[in-house]
């Protein structure tokens, strides 16, 4: 049976973190799918793992050394550029995310980022309050933005003896990846996706207002994938700290009305529609015009409804295909099918984010796709990108 990495030109660029043993598996695993592999270490992923490991497994020489290669290292970089179909660099330290996302090439690796066309994959690796940094956080935001792919890392124990966000994605999670970007699913050509992501502010006064905690990476997340898969994306988005997916027409919203208003607009032209964000269900009656001065007394807000966006998509649905989300701490099933039928939804997702590992703010989700058929698919835990491919997968099947 011929795999998707059948003679495709795979470059694995190794950076100076001690997940850099685990390349040699994933090389292993590459080569047995019937991929050609070319590796470039920086000096210090020399250090973690000898380069005739790699010469080894591939068969290819491994290339790292700059300094003795003055006079062909010009050549070489554009020649391994070129010749790459796909570019993985895993791992990638906060280093090599730095230096890509600054323009910077000082050596054969991030000069090899710089000069390739090939699709670039970053499975980022390092220390769990490295990879929290928000100058490391700001830097894959914008390469995200300008197309490059990331994996989340995993959760667990890392070897500096710390617990936490920072180990390598699964080598299944990261094959997973490169065989998308090798052979993208483009099943969604012709489609036009109204996407909504993040949360609404409900202003109280010009500086204080009411909002909950999602930060709009699954949002975005399942905006990437339908550009991925060829559709026309409209995102419409409350305020988040990420860079917008490249190739999505944003829409940028404060409120519930705001959100409400653009979403209509949109709505007519829309075959699909994503509602992932959380949108507040109450804002205050009387927005105060000056900064609310605290009396000595507790202070009362009267809050009146918003309008519900997804009930009144239900209501206008003419032939589109509403996607749902819940987000919930009990109740999964009871609660989300009930959203379904109120809402008269196509499908949902009941969103468990009864622990910290899912749902708002996190990395990762789990979740429930339920149909209006009576259908469901459990996700397990994995990170959003891939919960936005899964969704979608299971209901461009169902479709
Ligand atoms: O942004 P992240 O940090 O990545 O977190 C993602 C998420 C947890 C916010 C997301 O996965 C999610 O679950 N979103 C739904 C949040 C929610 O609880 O929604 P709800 O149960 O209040 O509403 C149900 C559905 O109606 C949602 O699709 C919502 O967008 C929509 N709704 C709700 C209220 C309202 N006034 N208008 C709406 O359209």
């Amino acid at each position: 049976m011929t795999s998707n990495f059948e003679n495709k030109n795979i470059l694995i660029g190794i950076s100076g973190g001690i997940a850099a043993y685990k390349i040699a598996d994933l090389t292993s695993r590459l080569i047995k799918l019937g991929a050609n592999i070319k590796v470039v270490m920086t000096d210090n992923a020399t250090k973690f793992i000898h380069p005739l490991t790699f010469e080894s497994l591939s068969g290819n020489q491994v290339y790292h050394d700059t300094f003795q290669r003055t006079d062909r290292w010009d050549i070489e970089h554009i020649a391994l550029a070129k010749w790459a179909d796909l570019f993985l660099i895993a791992p990638a330290t906060a280093n090599v995310i730095g230096k890509a996302a600054g323009g910077i090439a000082d050596d054969l690796l991030s000069t090899t980022i710089l000069a390739t066309e090939a699709k670039t994959i970053f499975a980022p690796a390092m220390n769990t309050v490295m990879y929290q940094k928000p100058v490391v956080q700001d830097n894959i935001n914008k390469l995200k933005g300008m197309g490059y792919i990331f994996i989340s890392p995993g959760k667990g124990r890392l070897a500096c003896g710390d617990w936490g966000e920072g180990k390598l994605a699964d080598l299944d999670t990261v094959i997973h990846y490169m065989e998308n970007q090798l052979c993208p699913d483009r099943d969604m050509e012709g489609l036009r996706v109204l996407v909504t992501a993040g949360p609404t502010y409900e202003p109280i006064d010009p500086v204080r207002f009411i909002s909950n905690r999602s930060s709009g990476k699954m949002g975005y997340a399942i905006a990437e994938e339908c550009i991925q898969r060829g559709a026309k994306v409209d995102l419409v988005t409350g305020p988040t700290n990420l860079s917008p997916p490249a190739g999505a027409c944003i829409y940028n919203i404060k409120t519930a009305e705001e959100m409400y208003e653009t979403v209509l607009e949109l709505y007519e032209k829309a075959n699909l529609v994503f509602k992932t964000a959380a949108v507040a269900d109450y804002r205050v009656k009387e927005v105060a015009s000056n900064k609310i001065k605290k009396g000595q007394g507790p202070m009362t807000l009267e809050l009146v409804r918003n309008p519900d966006i997804l009930l009144e998509l239900g209501q206008r649905k003419v032939e589109q295909i509403l996607v749902g989300f819940a987000a919930e701490t009990e109740e999964l099933e009871e609660n989300a099918l009930t959203k379904l039928q109120d809402k008269n939804l196509d499908f949902i997702v009941g969103n468990d984010v009864s622990t910290g590992e899912s749902g708002f703010q996190s990395d990762s989700n789990q979740g429930i796709l339920y149909s209006r058929d009576g259908g469901s698919t459990h996700i397990p835990l994995m990170n959003k990108r891939e919960f936005a491919h899964r969704i979608i997968h299971e209901i461009i099947k169902q479709l």
